[in-house]
């Protein structure tokens, strides 16, 4: 059985007023087409002071269960994934429902056999192969929690995630073919270690290019030589709801990054209900979303949404520009996809390469295509909606983060009513609203605006942020009493239509790559000759956001392009290229308030070359400043 699909705008009308007005009783009716092997207790019990949030407690299941074997029956010989490689030329693979619950297995028992259970801590760092897939699966199977680190990341980033963890294993792979590059995956996985990563007994190395690595038999398995004896059943692990499911850190406004915890029986019904309902999802369908599963959308909505509806999921190795601008449209039209998902970003850079690439292959099975990790401004989405949408098919922009498990505020396919920027209205179960920055009071009526903030928990929303509860507290539930605060500012229309404009705190989305502005200051001043330095994001036209950094460099230093190459080159040491700044403009100091706060409204409006509008800057303790970093612009 599959949760409540809606039907027409009116449906989803009167499933949104059930779900607020008896808001335990809608979702009980949803989780009650899962399998449990133990029926919950209570459906709901929560504060946001704490917080304290259980949904579900008292139920026992494993979402493994229900992304796999529940289907055997009836789609065995479906596909489940539907791998499409790097290369144009080389075979796709189709794997079976049949086949993956097999493989599932078969990882799963390799993981115990290698000492890993219930409660372990797992980290990946592989590129988009099903391995990755099938092995993040095989951890829900046996109880372990897994921790996905994109592989874009650097080693020291890497052995900060593994530590914060404290995982038991890193499963990577040799090789990450990307484009016409193969970029060594295990190397910096050995990297990490030799910074120190003391809680890693096991690397589980799979072989994807099979090129030559480095190996210490001391710690390194080989993936096959471990998975391809084992045997093709594997018990589940009973999970309570409230056991922890799996970690994913993500950038805030300060510090390192936390990682974010979900559990398993909340964050089951609601990817598959929001999956189901979003994207219109119908049995036969091919569903393609293009993220990598190193980001919340990869696990909600390449694996576990999916899976969980018995959908076919197709999960891409490559690029969207290899061998050329074409590749997305013409994989589209190759596995005849049904509902395709991809973010802005990619939108905008493949929209600069020329309609031309987006002739010539058949689109027509199109039914849904959706947005999401960034505000996607107004000629990205008539593009998306005329060039691949053909005019016809609905825009889903859908609006959530690595928080709040699954999509929030979005259209329910072609249901709702579509505006070019809006993402619409909140999906059933989700009541949220805007808060006056002053006053933090609710705005009532429409239209409006203000910080957006949920009144009432969702089944997917974060229970904390691993091993520092307080840290969630403060971030999330501080700021706006007895509310979930977003970071986001949002606007809505004279019809109730939620326009998400951007985070209102340090947060970055460059490429729709979260970072904080903190983390990526922290990295520069690593470099011996920088003192100081402020990071603000700036418009840019294909990332939606650009990293500007301005910095103050030691007497002596040449603050020339040198120095400049060799500062991009240390925050790609410490976080990665994603996080590389844009622009980089010397200073010899930054505008600060009287009691030493960096004014950052005047760095971001230099930045976007918006110095005409900077307001009063006379209560700074350095207004002369601001002319400098004004001339000095790049
Ligand atoms: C932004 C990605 C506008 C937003 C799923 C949010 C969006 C942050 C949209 C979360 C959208 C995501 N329209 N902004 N449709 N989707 N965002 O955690 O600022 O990587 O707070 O989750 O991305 O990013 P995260």
């Amino acid at each position: 059985m599959l949760p409540t699909q809606i039907t027409s705008f009116e449906h989803y009308q009167s499933e949104y007023a059930r779900s607020v007005n008896d808001p335990e009783g809608f979702w009980a009716k949803q989780a009650s087409t899962f399998n449990w092997r133990k029926k919950w207790d209570h459906v709901l019990e929560w504060n946001f002071e704490e917080p304290n949030i259980k949904w579900f407690q008292g139920g026992k299941l494993n979402i493994t269960e229900n992304c796999l074997d529940r289907h055997l029956a009836t789609r065995s010989q479906q596909t489940a994934l539907l791998f499409e490689p790097n290369a144009p030329g080389d075979p796709a693979r189709h794997i079976s429902y049949r086949e993956l619950y097999e493989e599932v297995c078969k990882t799963g028992n390799a993981l115990r056999e290698l000492g890993i259970g219930k409660g372990d801590r797992v980290c990946f760092y592989m590129p988009m192969v099903p391995e990755l897939a099938i092995s993040v699966l095989a951890c829900a199977r046996i109880g372990a929690i897994h921790s996905v680190v994109f592989a874009g990341f650097s080693a020291q980033a890497l052995a900060d995630r593994v530590n914060d963890a404290d995982c038991k294993m890193i499963i990577c792979s040799d090789y990450n073919k990307r484009g016409n590059k193969n970029i060594g995956v295990k190397e910096i996985v050995d990297e990490a270690l030799a910074i120190g990563c003391p809680s890693v007994q096991t690397v589980l190395v799979h072989r994807n290019t099979g090129e030559e690595i480095a190996w210490d038999e001391s710690y390194d398995v080989w993936y096959h030589e471990k998975v391809d004896g084992q045997a093709a059943e594997c018990p589940a692990e009973e999970m309570d709801a409230e056991d922890v499911l799996f970690i994913l850190y993500t950038s805030g406004s300060t510090g390192k990054p936390k990682g974010v915890v979900h559990t398993c029986g909340g964050y089951m019904v609601y990817t598959a209900y929001s999956f189901l309902n979003v994207f219109q999802y119908q049995p036969g369908d091919v569903y393609w979303c293009t993220a990598d599963i190193g980001w919340i959308t990869g696990h909600s909505y390449i694996v576990y949404g999916p899976l969980l509806c018995g959908a076919t999921s197709l999960m891409f190795e490559g690029v969207p520009t290899y061998p050329d601008a074409g590749r997305f449209w013409e994989v589209c039209a190759k596995h005849k996809v049904n509902q395709f998902y991809t973010a802005p970003t990619a939108i905008r850079a493949l929209m600069a390469q020329g309609d031309e690439f987006t002739e010539g292959y058949d689109l027509s099975h199109l039914k849904v295509i959706g947005s999401v990790g960034e505000p996607i401004n107004e000629e990205a989405w008539e593009w998306y909606k005329k060039h691949i949408g053909k005019d016809t098919v609905p825009v889903v922009d859908t609006w959530w983060q690595t928080e709040t498990g699954g999509m929030m505020i979005s259209g329910m396919g072609g249901h709702s009513p579509q505006k070019p920027t809006f993402a619409g209205y909140p999906l059933p179960g989700i009541q949220p609203c805007l808060v006056d920055k002053n006053t933090m009071q609710e705005e009532e009526g429409n239209p409006a605006a203000g910080l957006l903030a949920i009144k009432f928990p969702w089944p997917s929303i974060l229970r904390t942020t691993w091993g520092d509860h307080l840290r969630c507290k403060h971030t999330y539930f501080s700021t706006i009493p007895g509310m979930y605060f977003t970071g986001d500012g949002a606007r809505r229309d004279a019809d109730g239509m939620y326009r998400i404009i951007g985070r209102v705190d340090d947060v970055v989305n460059v490429s729709g790559h979260r970072l904080g502005t903190a983390e990526v200051e922290n990295a520069i001043d690593e470099h011996p000759q920088v003192v100081e330095s402020a990071v603000v994001g700036y418009p840019h036209d294909i990332k939606g956001q650009g990293i500007y950094a301005y910095v103050i460099v030691g007497a002596g230093a040449g603050a020339d392009d040198a120095l400049r190459a060799e500062i991009v080159a240390t925050v790609r040491q410490e976080i990665g290229p994603i996080a590389k700044p844009d622009k980089i403009q010397f200073v010899s100091a930054l505008p600060k308030t009287r009691s030493g706060k960096i004014m950052r409204r005047i760095l971001r409006k230099i930045a976007a070359g918006e110095q005409d509008s900077l307001g009063d800057v006379s209560t700074l303790l350095n207004p002369e400043v601001v002319e400098e970093l004004i001339l000095g612009r790049v």
